[in-house]
């Protein structure tokens, strides 16, 4: 599985973190930037991995800021891109159970090194239930592209 991974300054030193645990989990990844601790705009990072992974070029993407908030609405502006804002193991679990959800998005001052650890690995090793969620999941797509 291929990651595509960004972050603001707000979110870098969490975006390391992770970096570890998907190197140390032999999880192959792209880093989108940034890459340092200088003021940047979330927009900027986070529309990169989310193109990486509507166009297929990731499987999936992790972003992260100071919430997680920007960089949750940035991404699902990407046509095809389902992103889930998770500070909690369950939800991570769910969301990809219920949302099939290609992109994690948290807030680097939101959680601690080891939750936020927990969310990735929950996140990344649940699967999608299909059946009636790919239907929900279907009324939206079909939303987005009538929208254009
Ligand atoms: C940056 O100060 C902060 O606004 C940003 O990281 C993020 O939390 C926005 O949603």
């Amino acid at each position: 599985m291929k990651i595509a991974l960004a972050s603001d300054h707000a979110g870098f030193e969490l975006k390391e973190i992770i970096k570890e645990y998907l190197q140390f989990n032999k999880y192959d990844y792209t880093d989108y930037g940034t890459d340092s601790l200088d003021s940047v705009d979330y927009f900027d990072y986070g529309v990169k991995a989310a193109e990486a992974v509507a166009k297929g070029e990731a499987d999936r993407g992790i972003v992260m800021c100071g919430t997680g908030i920007g960089m949750t609405i940035s991404a699902n502006k990407v046509r095809g891109i389902r992103c889930a804002l998770c500070h909690d193991v369950y939800s991570a679990e769910m969301t990809r159970a219920h949302n099939n959800s290609n992109m994690l998005a948290m807030g680097g001052r939101v959680i601690g090194r080891d939750l936020a650890i927990r969310i990735v690995k929950a996140w990344l090793e649940s699967d999608f239930e299909g059946g009636r969620h790919q239907r929900r999941i279907n009324k939206i797509a079909d939303y987005e592209n009538q929208c254009q």
